[in-house]
């Protein structure tokens, strides 16, 4: 995926290059090889385009700051997926007369017979990537107004876009256009903008239109059109969430951000009294829920450990078989499904490309969806029958983690919900939900060891390889922990179930290989143990992760990181926390980029 920026202004602007750039900062966590911009220059009544590789400040190094431009102006920044890291290949893209300029978020998968049948038109092409065939097709079909070239153009287009454009001979306007890749215009006072998510926006408005798939907006100084009318949403985030707010990186202050997202997410939806939970977002679905027989969810990285927390969960507390897929697999299977089956997508950002097609095959089927979704007003939350917002705030740092806990959280509700449909009783339901209700408090407390976790990843940085173990509920948070030390330290790190250790994995296990262990005081403890006997048998290192007050356990590991006690089904909501800041830790100390690291993207909205 990557960040777009557009923007146009009713009366001119002679800042808008660096507001331009200032917004496209906002969007560098969703990639950043390179970045670029093509600005209409009302001087020389031209468009002129810069691009450089590497990050922003690459590109604002090259910007001559006597220049004055005016609007619009169209900004990019690049996470590759057809050519490689050049500044050739960084966008804006152009045409063979230089009239157009483009940018895009996507992969347009028609590309080669698109790229051939204008080669053999006569256009001349000068980089290797899909995006370029778009700026061709626009001054194939362009007769002097541009929203009809653009959508001409995209009417021969296979594959996800989002993009804006902008001409030289139709100047004072930009169109911008959706198709499975998010794209949104934020509506200020005097100008408009184009954005690939609101944080990008939030500086200058709160009103926002998310444009659907199928839509293209002209943008002019004057107004917007859109092919079809749109209500403005208003965004519940604040500019300052989106912000550093003092920590050195987004993905601590997400990480400390934590106890509040927990809190965040139950607001309002624990009915302690009466043992269950209010959902107002499956009002409308209600009574169908009570007919469901089997659930599917459905999700990609960190969330599909969510998705197999709450399999634990709604099979042990609401009774009901409960299947978990990863979304780039799922929407290539032939699952058997019927009337009574539903699906959950679980996803962040609610635009990662593999979850929405899961979406769109199981709508197909006539499958009741329902979503877990972060950003308001994403596709996820658009396209799902129904679904519940985890309140999660913005989240900046590529490698989630408040968002997973608001995810977890959200599981956990919903497991009480559909169970007191059908077997939970009150005093369960009320056990369950008092509990909840302390965790933001918990969480603040295993917080406090974030000092102690520092010191031990020093300990730990400089071993190459890593098990994560768990079993049952913290089965998922071993394969969440490796993945977190993984994409951001870039140590090999994976997760096992305890119990398959002996099965093969343990052949890796020296003095060279440490093992994470979690292991609260549960229904597995004991066998969790055994598994560590077996790891230690091997001069292998231990980390555990228990349950306050077991003393036991320092006999038998080298280095144990407390958390506080709680129902066995909420222990990986507070046993994630410190493996979420051994990761950070690790990768600060290896001097990674933490919040970018290295081939990633926040939000993966290609396939
Ligand atoms: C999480 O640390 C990863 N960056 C990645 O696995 C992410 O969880 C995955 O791409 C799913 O994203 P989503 O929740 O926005 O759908
Ligand atoms: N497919 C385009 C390219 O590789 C766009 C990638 C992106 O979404 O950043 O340039």
């Amino acid at each position: 995926m990557c960040g777009i920026v557009g923007y146009i202004s009713k009366d001119g602007n002679p800042n808008s290059l660096r507001l331009g750039v200032e917004a496209l900062k906002r969007l560098e966590y969703r990639g950043y090889d390179s970045a670029g911009f093509a600005i209409w220059d009302a001087n020389k009544k031209d468009i002129f385009c810069q691009k450089a590789v590497g990050r922003i400040n690459k590109l604002e190094e090259k910007i001559n700051n006597n220049s004055v431009f005016d609007n619009p102006v169209i900004l990019h920044t690049r996470w590759a997926t057809h050519g490689g890291v050049t500044d050739c290949n960084a966008h804006p893209h152009c045409d063979c007369r230089k009239n157009i300029y483009l940018v895009h978020n996507g992969i347009i998968e028609n590309y080669k017979e698109l790229k051939e049948q204008l080669i053999k038109e006569g256009h001349k092409f000068s980089s290797e990537t899909d995006t370029e065939v778009l700026s061709h097709l626009v001054e194939k079909f362009f007769k002097g107004n541009l929203e009809e070239a653009v959508r001409r153009a995209l009417s021969l287009v296979r594959g996800t876009y989002g993009i804006a454009v902008i001409s030289r001979e139709d100047p004072k306007k930009i169109v911008a256009a959706r198709l499975g890749s998010p794209l949104l215009l934020g509506l200020g006072e005097n100008e408009y903008l184009i954005a690939s998510d609101p944080s990008a926006v939030i500086a200058h408005t709160k009103k926002v239109i998310y444009l659907d798939d199928g839509e293209i907006a002209t943008l002019t100084p004057e107004n917007f059109f859109i092919l079809k009318e749109k209500k403005p949403e208003e965004i519940e985030w604040k500019l300052e969430e989106a912000q550093k707010g003092g920590f050195p990186h987004f993905m601590l202050k997400e990480i400390m951000e934590e106890p509040e997202t927990i809190e965040n997410a139950l607001r309002g939806r624990l009915i302690i009294e009466e043992g269950r939970v209010k959902l107002g977002g499956l009002d409308g679905i209600q009574e169908k829920l009570r007919k469901i027989n089997r659930l599917i969810l459905v999700a990609c990285g960190t969330a599909s450990y969510a998705a197999r927390v709450g399999e634990y969960m709604l099979e042990e507390y609401a009774g009901i078989p409960t299947e978990v897929d990863t979304a780039s697999e799922f929407r290539y299977r032939k699952p058997i499904v019927d009337k009574n089956t539903a699906a959950i997508f679980i996803s962040q950002s609610g635009e990662t490309a593999d979850t929405l097609a899961a979406l769109k095959e199981m709508k197909q089927k006539g499958i009741l969806t329902i979503g877990i979704t972060n950003v308001v007003g994403s596709t996820q939350a658009r396209e799902t029958d129904a679904g519940v917002y985890t309140r999660s705030g913005p989240e900046i740092a590529v490698a989630s983690t408040k968002a997973f806990l608001g995810q977890l959280a959200t599981l956990a509700m919903f497991a009480v919900y559909l169970g007191r449909q059908r077997e939970m009783a009150l005093v369960m339901g009320k056990r369950i939900v008092q509990e909840l209700a302390k965790l933001p408090e918990l969480a603040k407390e295993t917080l406090k060891s974030a000092p102690e976790i520092e010191k031990l990843a020093k300990n730990y940085k400089d071993f190459n390889n890593f098990w994560f173990i768990g079993r049952k509920y913290n089965y998922p948070i071993a394969l969440e922990g490796a993945l977190k030390l993984k994409e951001i330290s870039y140590l090999h790190a994976e997760g096992v179930g305890a119990g398959e250790l002996k099965h093969g994995p343990i052949a890796l296990i020296d003095e060279t290989f440490p093992t994470v262990a979690i292991l609260p005081s549960d229904s597995v403890y004991e066998k969790m143990v055994s598994n560590i006997q077996e790891v230690k048998a091997r001069r292998g290192k231990v980390l555990a992760i228990a349950t306050q007050g077991n003393e036991d356990i320092k006999k038998i590991v080298d280095d144990v990181i407390y958390i506080p006690k709680t129902l066995e089904m909420l222990t990986p909501i507070l046993s994630v926390i410190p493996l979420h800041l051994f990761a950070y830790y690790t990768a600060v100390l290896l001097g990674h980029d933490v919040d970018k690291p290295r081939n990633l993207a926040k939000s993966v909205t290609v396939e």
